[in-house]
């Protein structure tokens, strides 16, 4: 059963489209289940065997594994329905939004003119530039991309990325698509238990879903979030005042934020963001980040585990995106060492970090609390992958 949209926000689906909407779930789970293992196997059975007969090695990297498998039919077939299916996640939710978009943008209007008494703000900056990365291309076929607007006030990007990826994550980022940040969050408040932040900034946060645990995990802590998309900004402020939970939501680039005059931050925070920028603005977000954290505070990213983690067939797998997927930077970016990122922007090599971290979702509480004592980190099948039992990999540095 897919988890639907239950804020304020929510649009009602017809009959039709919340079955095309189930349907569109049930096939993603059919693709990454069923199509991914059969590939696996006959990538075990016939490609890897062909690929060491010829070269008398096993393959050295993902690519190596992505050039063989070409050819290979069980690959196109999952490749070409994945694609197609990508697609519809985003078709499956458009016709709701579209009948619902007037009502749905005076909400948001509201909830910026007036909040709901949670004390969340909203700035934006109708100057600042969109940059080409985000605007030239519809980031994993997301029509639009993250920044367009149709008008005044527009928040359908924000809808579209809510519902959408309702229909994408088949159920499994938890009730409100929070389970990164949940998960998260809550290892770091059990893991460091002297860390007592006061102010938190998530980079690239589109519209919230990640932000909020974070001001659920430490309430005396102050919440900002930043976004280059204003749509999703105005959407992400009316959800978290939905959802009351105060958090303040700006329009900035997070290669160049300017808290002037405020004092630092103890956590800055992304999710699945830095794979989106190229591996230049990837570097310039660590220096940023590096510069908005007080001494002593955390800097952590979530992400796929990098290539460098990973064996060639699962590097292959996760590096899919990159080709199919309108992520042209997703492979540069796990070809990266997280390690060598941190030290680059100034970070101590002995103060950096990498978990493991139990979707609390999908594990519970009992187990995220046995990783927090696990020492050293093992990517294993689970890490990233959209299984019933998924695990978040994350890293980054204290300063
Ligand atoms: C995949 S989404 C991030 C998802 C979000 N963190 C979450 O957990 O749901 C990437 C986001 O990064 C934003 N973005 C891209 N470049 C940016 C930049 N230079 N500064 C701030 N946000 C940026 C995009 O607008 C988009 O909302």
């Amino acid at each position: 059963m897919t988890d639907y949209v239950r804020h304020d926000l929510r649009i009602e689906p017809t009959r039709d489209e919340l079955s095309r909407q189930r349907f569109v779930s049930e096939m993603r789970r059919h693709i990454l289940g069923d199509l991914a293992r059969e590939m696996r196997s006959a990538y075990d059975k016939r490609v890897e065997p062909a690929l060491i007969g010829e070269k008398g090695r096993k393959p050295e990297d993902g690519a190596e594994v992505h050039r063989a498998m070409r050819g290979e039919r069980s690959y196109r077939f999952y490749s070409a329905l994945r694609v197609n299916c990508q697609k519809l996640v985003w078709r499956s939710v458009i016709p709701t939004i579209e009948r619902n978009l007037h009502g749905l943008n005076r909400k948001v209007a509201a909830a910026a003119a007036n909040g709901n008494g949670c004390g969340g703000t909203l700035e934006l900056r109708p100057g600042l530039d969109t940059p080409p990365y985000v605007a030239n291309h519809d980031v994993h076929l997301m029509p639009g991309c993250y920044h367009t607007e149709r008008g005044n006030d527009d928040a359908a990007a924000g809808a579209l990325y809510d519902n959408g990826t309702a229909v994408f994550s088949m159920g499994l980022f938890g009730s409100e698509r929070a389970d990164i940040g949940a998960s998260i969050a809550r290892f770091i408040a059990l893991k460091f238990p002297q860390l007592r932040p006061r102010r938190i900034l998530d980079m690239g946060c589109s519209i919230g879903s990640n932000t909020l645990p974070w001001a659920r995990a430490f309430p005396e802590a102050e919440v900002h979030a930043v976004d280059v998309a204003a749509p999703l900004l105005r959407y992400a402020h009316a959800r978290a005042e939905s959802l009351g939970v105060k958090a303040h939501f700006r329009q900035m680039d997070a290669t160049a934020c300017d808290f002037d005059g405020e004092p630092g931050f103890d956590i800055v925070w992304s999710s699945m963001f830095l794979h989106e920028l190229p591996p230049k603005k990837v570097r310039a977000v660590f220096r940023e980040a590096r510069r908005l954290l007080r001494p002593g505070g955390l800097m952590l990213h979530m992400e796929l585990p990098p290539n460098c983690r990973t064996e060639p067939y699962e590097s292959f797998y996760f590096d899919w995106d990159s080709y199919y997927n309108q992520e042209p930077y997703y492979k540069a970016f796990r070809d990266m060492r997280p390690l060598d990122c941190c030290v680059a922007a100034g970070f101590d090599e002995s103060n950096f970090v990498e978990f493991i971290v139990p979707s609390l979702a999908r594990n519970g509480e009992q187990e995220l609390q046995a990783y927090v004592s696990r020492k050293g980190i093992a990517v294993d099948e689970n890490t990233g992958r959209l299984s019933p039992t998924i695990r978040w990999y994350c890293f980054g540095a204290w300063k």
